[in-house]
């Protein structure tokens, strides 16, 4: 797990556990390093997993093979079976004024981590490969664009995994409270409700999880919580994704079961 150590990352690493998982190796620049970090690795083992905290770029391809070589090589770890990639460095750029070195940092630990991700896993046999993407990536962002375009390259990545037959899952993610790096920021909640889209609680997100994790012709999925109406009044353009909705439909949930929209007319 990349980015195991931020704040959905973290809920996540206990998720697994609390399902089941045994073996999780989380990996970022900083490694395990604050008390809350610690907390979770506690928490974690009490469950009875093993955890393997590594300090590692996941935008170094040599780094990240010796951490996989790593993994691999151990007899006590199991076959990598799963990769969850959750990297990400936020870089708030404008498209109008954006420099190179903005965009090569958005794009970085995302874009260039995923496609490390990618390439050095080819004959791992992998089960599963989540990546978690933004709501952004579909219905823009002119104040993040490079984080706009690093998600659509998830997205994208996902896409062409599924034509080589390999899994694959983009989950392009509304706007979380409760934990992550929105957490407190009421500025960036705000862009994101103007938008029409309201958050979801990082326990919602769980919720989803064990229905996520068996979509196998599903690449690229959006959750999220919002208001249709809201969403198409907000820019026509990406309104028109909704038309297909009917008139007047004010309330859409997703049905956890079929992964359909469920509307009603309150
Ligand atoms: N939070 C939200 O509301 C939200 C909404 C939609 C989508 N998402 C997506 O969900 C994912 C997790 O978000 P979050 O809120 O949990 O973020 P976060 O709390 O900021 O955590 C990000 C993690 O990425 C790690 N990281 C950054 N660069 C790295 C690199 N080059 N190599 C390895 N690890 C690296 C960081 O650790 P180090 O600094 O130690 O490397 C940190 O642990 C992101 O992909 C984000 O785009 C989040």
């Amino acid at each position: 797990m990349t980015g195991g150590f931020g704040g959905i990352g973290q809920a996540l690493a206990r998720w697994m556990v609390d399902h089941g998982a045994r073996h999780i190796a989380i990996l970022s620049r900083n490694g395990c390093m604050t008390t809350e970090n610690r907390r979770t690795v506690a928490y974690m083992e009490s469950r009875g997993a093993k955890v393997y905290a590594f300090t590692a770029d996941v935008t170094n391809k040599t780094s990240l093979e010796r951490t996989l070589n790593h993994l691999r090589e151990n007899p006590l770890i199991p076959a990598l079976k799963g990769i969850f990639h959750l990297a990400v460095v936020i870089d708030n750029s404008n498209v109008l004024d954006i420099n190179e070195s903005q965009l090569e940092r958005a794009l970085a630990a995302k874009s260039r981590g995923a496609l490390n991700l990618h390439e050095l896993t080819h004959e791992d046999g992998l089960d599963i490969f989540f990546l978690l993407s933004s709501v952004a990536a579909t219905w823009e962002n002119p104040e993040q664009c490079g984080y706009v375009a690093a998600n659509s390259f998830l997205d994208a990545l996902a896409e062409h995994r599924h034509r080589q037959g390999l899994p694959a899952l983009s989950v392009q993610l509304d706007a979380v409270r409760g934990v992550g790096f929105l957490e407190g920021k009421t500025k960036a909640t705000e862009i994101v409700k103007r938008k029409g889209f309201l958050t979801l609680h990082i326990n919602e997100v769980l919720r989803m999880m064990p229905r996520l994790l068996k979509a196998r012709v599903i690449a690229v999925i959006t959750l999220g919580n919002m208001v249709p109406d809201n969403v198409q009044s907000a820019d026509d353009t990406c309104g028109q994704l909704l038309n297909h909705l009917p008139d007047g439909h004010r309330h859409c949930q997703l049905d956890e079961q079929n992964f359909q929209l469920q509307c009603d007319s309150t």
